[in-house]
């Protein structure tokens, strides 16, 4: 079992080509927690909700089978997200959750914690804390950590000490907004520099997503070019997320970290076609997905 922690979100979101009906449940751990469980792992989920929210978010948790804790918030969280036709997004921000304060000790037992914060809500000290109690394999997903919220806008900032808190993870996953925040290095320009500079803080693995050019995985020797499954991205919303439930469940059951990544960007492909979390997530069409990647071709040129 994994367990994913972060809020969910409730979002708007608007990209060339599609506009959700209202807000939809969405976040980084979310969106990891839905496709690991789609995928057919075993799956929990930490996080916090406002009440209106809370019926609906639980009754979908059921449906797929995910075990939760979601404590109270006086409100849910949520952004508006508007996309350029780029891929550039812009976010404001619709409600925000509280802090996570605590990880049921029965999570403890599980084979791997994913942090994927959506607005600092696990702090250094919960990371901190649940690294002293849990040896097992800890992955993070940094954005949450990197987004601050002024004037009802989101801005991205590198925190002080960061590298002390990236260290304390196995697995680390920045896209490429966030490893320049993290490195100062632009990771289409030179991304093994931008690996390197984050491995030196001490996670085993780090791996960099680049939206339409895959992503790069390194993990001290090697760096291990992931191509994407070329697919018409109608919403990347949880391309990242969608991208670490697929990684750690390969993983987890064994791939390779080559083949996990394979397995993963074939994931994610599959919920960038459409836009929610109702999507349908088949680990048999994954699998058709990834026999057909090309073999490993430099996401980018050194
Ligand atoms: N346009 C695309 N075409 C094919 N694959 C894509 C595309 N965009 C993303 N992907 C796949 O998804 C992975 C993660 O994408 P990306 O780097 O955009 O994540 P992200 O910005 O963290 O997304 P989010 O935070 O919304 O979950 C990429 O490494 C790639 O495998
Ligand atoms: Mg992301």
């Amino acid at each position: 079992m994994i367990c994913a922690i972060g809020n969910p979100v409730f979002d708007d979101i608007r990209t060339p080509w599609v506009h959700t009906d209202g807000r939809v449940l969405s976040g980084c751990s979310t969106n990891a927690a839905l496709a690991y469980a789609k995928l057919g792992g075993q799956t929990a989920m930490v996080g916090n909700v406002g009440d209106n929210e809370r019926p609906g978010l639980e009754r979908h948790l059921r449906r797929c089978g995910i075990d939760y804790h979601l404590g109270r918030s006086p409100e849910s969280g949520g952004f508006k997200l508007d996309y350029d036709d780029r891929g550039n997004r812009e976010l404001t921000v619709l409600g925000i959750a509280e802090p996570i304060a605590e990880i049921p000790p029965r999570y403890f037992d599980c084979d791997a914690l994913l942090f994927g914060p959506i607005l600092q809500e696990t702090t250094a000290g919960l990371i901190r804390e649940v690294r002293a109690k849990y040896d097992g394999l800890m992955f993070l997903d940094p954005q949450g950590l990197l987004r601050r919220h002024v004037n009802g806008s989101i801005e991205h900032f590198c925190p002080k000490g960061i590298e002390d808190i990236v260290g304390l993870f196995d697995y680390v996953k920045p896209n490429e907004l966030e490893t320049e925040v993290l490195t100062g290095i632009d990771p289409r320009k030179d991304v093994r520099a931008a690996a390197k500079k984050i491995k030196s803080w001490g996670p085993k693995v780090v791996i960099v997503t680049l939206a339409e050019l895959g992503s790069v995985i390194y993990d001290g020797e090697e760096f291990i070019d992931i191509p994407p499954y070329a697919v018409h991205a109608a919403d990347p919303t949880g391309a990242g997320d969608t991208y670490a439930g697929g990684f750690l469940f390969a993983h987890l059951g064994g791939a390779d970290l080559e083949a996990a990544g394979r397995f993963a960007s074939c994931t994610s492909s599959i919920m960038i076609e459409q836009t929610g979390p109702d999507f349908t997530l088949e680990r048999a069409e994954v699998l058709r997905r990834a026999a057909t990647l090309p073999v490993p071709a430099p996401a980018i040129p050194q």
